[in-house]
C-alpha cells in the first residue's frame, strides 16, 4: 500500500519548532505543500497522519470508529478529569455516556435558558456602569460569563462561594497541559505528563485546589438534598442517577463528571463567542443584520429558550464564527489496529489528526474558505454540504455531549450581548491565535463599547 506524501524523517524535526511556535501555520502548511493526506513520520518509528478530508473524517470518527481510540495528547487531562467523558475508554466509558446522555435532554437544556440570560444581564449591567467608548477585554470577559454560566448550571445557588475562584486554577491547569504537549519529550517518554517539573507541580497545585472545592460541593448538597425534591442543576441529576442495576454513581465519577463539564463547557463556548465577536465587528454589514434579527425578535425583553430557533442569523453567525475559529481546532485518535485510508496504510499505533481548523478550511467544501459569510448556515446553504466539512462537536459516538447546550448558551448570549452593545475592536490591534486545549487569543481582544 502507498505511503501519503509528506516530509521525511529528518525534515519533520527541523520542522519541530515551527510545529511548537503555531500549530495552525505548520498544519495548514502541511496541507498546502503536501495535499489533504499527510504523513508525518514521529520519533520511536510512529507517525501521524493529517486529514483535511470530510469524507476521510467521517471513516476515522464514525464508520470505522472501533479502530480509533483517543489519542495520547489527552493523557495528560486524565490527572484532573480522571474517568469524566472525556478522557475515559471502554465499556466504563460507555455505561458513564448512557447515563449522563439524558441530563442533555433537550427538555432538560431548555431549563438553563434562564441561568444563562441571567448570567449575560449581569454582566451587561456591569458593562452598562462604565463610560461609552472604554474598553474591555473581550475575551477574558466571555472567559468569566461562560464560567459563570456553566456554574449555575453545574451548581446552581452554589456558584456565589468557592466556584468563582476555580477560573484561575482552571487557568492553570490548561497553561501546564500545553508545556507538556508541546514538549519534544513528550513524544518520546511514556509517562512525561507525570514528571514532578515545576509545571507539573503547580498544575498539581491547582487541581488538588478544584478537587476540593467540587468535593465539598458535593458533600454540601448531599446533606442539602436529603429528602429534597427536584433536581436543579447537574449536579443533582448526577446524584440521582442510577445504573441499570440501579446503583449510584461513585463519589469519584461525579467529581471526575463535574470537573469534565466544568472544563469542556467553559473555554469552548468562550472562544467561540469572543471570536464571533471579533468577526462581527471586522463586518458590519452582518453585524447590522444581526442587531436587525434581535431587536425584531426580543423587542426589548430578555431572551428565552424558545427565542433561539428564531434567532436564525444569530445561530448562522456563531457557526461561521465557529468555522472560521473552531474552539475544538484538533481532533486526534490513535489506531488500535491496520486500517487504509483511501489506500493509504493506517499502521496500529499512528495517531490520525483530523483538525476541523482545516477541515473547516478546506477549499474543495468552502467557497472562499477565509472569508466570513453567515449565509453558509442558512438552512438551504447547509442542505448541499458533506455532513462531515463541519464539524465544531466533532463526530461519531465520542461526540460533544454539550453541543446542543452550547449552541443555545452562545445564541441567547449573543442576542443578549447584540441586544444592549455595539463593540468595536481598538483600532490597531491584531488579535492572534493560541493553540491550547482550545483555540482562544493569545493577546485579548481589546474591544469599545457602545451602548445601544
Ligand atoms: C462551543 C462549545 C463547545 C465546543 C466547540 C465543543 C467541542 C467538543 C468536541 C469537538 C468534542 C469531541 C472531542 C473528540 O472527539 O476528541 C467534545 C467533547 C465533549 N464535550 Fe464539548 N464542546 C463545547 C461545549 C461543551 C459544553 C457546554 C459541555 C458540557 C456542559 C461539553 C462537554 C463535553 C464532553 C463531556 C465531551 C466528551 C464527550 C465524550 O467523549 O463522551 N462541551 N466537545
Amino acid at each position: 500500500m502507498a505511503n501519503a506524501p509528506g516530509p521525511t524523517g529528518r525534515e519533520a524535526i527541523r520542522l519541530l519548532p515551527r510545529l511548537r511556535e503555531n500549530p495552525l501555520t505548520y498544519i495548514s502548511w502541511l496541507t498546502r505543500t503536501y495535499g489533504d493526506l499527510v504523513r508525518v513520520p514521529l520519533p520511536r518509528g510512529n507517525q501521524l497522519l493529517l486529514t483535511s478530508r470530510p469524507d476521510l473524517v467521517a471513516q476515522v470518527l464514525v464508520s470505522n470508529q472501533d479502530n480509533y481510540a483517543k489519542a495520547r495528547t489527552y493523557q495528560p487531562l486524565t490527572e484532573l478529569l480522571g474517568r469524566g467523558l472525556l478522557t475515559n475508554e471502554g465499556d466504563s466509558w460507555t455505561r458513564q455516556r448512557r447515563l449522563v446522555q439524558p441530563m442533555f435532554a433537550r427538555r432538560r437544556i431548555d431549563a438553563f435558558a434562564p441561568a444563562m440570560v441571567d448570567a449575560a444581564c449581569q454582566a451587561m449591567d456591569r458593562w452598562a456602569e462604565l463610560d461609552t467608548g472604554s474598553v474591555v477585554d473581550v475575551a477574558e470577559e466571555m472567559s468569566a460569563l461562560t464560567l459563570d454560566v456553566v456554574g449555575r448550571a453545574l451548581f446552581s445557588s452554589d456558584l456565589s462561594g468557592e466556584a468563582q475562584r476555580m477560573g484561575p486554577a482552571l487557568e492553570t491547569v490548561l497553561t501546564a497541559f500545553i508545556k507538556v504537549v508541546r514538549n519534544p519529550l513528550f513524544m518520546l517518554v511514556p509517562n512525561y505528563h507525570r514528571w514532578p517539573t515545576p509545571n507539573r507541580l503547580r498544575a498539581r497545585g491547582a487541581e488538588t485546589h478544584l478537587r476540593t472545592v467540587v468535593d465539598t460541593l458535593i458533600t454540601q448538597r448531599r446533606t442539602e438534598a436529603a429528602g429534597a425534591g427536584d433536581e436543579r442543576d447537574l449536579l443533582d441529576m448526577l446524584l440521582a442517577a442510577r445504573d441499570d442495576t440501579g446503583r449510584p454513581l461513585a463519589e469519584q465519577q461525579i467529581r471526575d463528571e463535574l470537573m469534565t463539564f466544568m472544563l469542556a463547557g467553559h473555554e469552548t463556548t468562550a472562544n467561540a463567542l469572543a471570536w464571533t465577536l471579533l468577526l462581527l465587528s471586522r463586518h458590519p454589514q452582518a453585524r447590522d443584520r444581526l442587531e436587525a434579527e434581535v431587536d425584531t425578535v426580543l423587542s426589548g425583553r430578555p431572551a428565552t429558550a424558545s427565542d433561539a430557533s428564531k434567532l436564525e442569523w444569530t445561530s448562522a453567525v456563531l457557526s461561521e464564527g465557529m468555522r472560521l475559529y473552531p474552539p475544538a481546532w484538533m481532533i486526534e485518535r490513535e489506531a488500535k489496529a491496520v486500517d487504509e485510508l483511501d489506500g493509504v496504510e493506517v499502521p496500529a499505533h499512528s495517531v490520525v489528526a483530523t483538525p476541523p481548523y482545516l477541515v473547516h478550511r478546506n477549499p474543495d467544501h468552502w467557497p472562499n474558505p477565509e472569508g466570513f459569510d453567515p449565509e453558509r448556515f442558512l438552512p438551504d446553504a447547509v442542505a448541499g454540504r458533506h455532513r462531515f466539512a463541519y464539524l465544531p462537536f466533532g463526530g461519531g459516538r465520542r461526540q460533544c455531549i454539550g453541543g446542543g447546550f452550547a449552541m443555545l448558551e452562545s445564541v441567547l448570549l449573543l442576542a443578549t450581548i447584540v441586544q444592549r452593545f455595539q463593540l468595536d475592536l481598538v483600532p490597531g490591534h491584531q488579535p492572534e491565535t493560541l493553540t491550547a486545549v482550545t483555540l482562544r487569543p493569545a493577546n485579548g481582544i481589546p474591544m469599545a463599547l457602545r451602548p445601544r
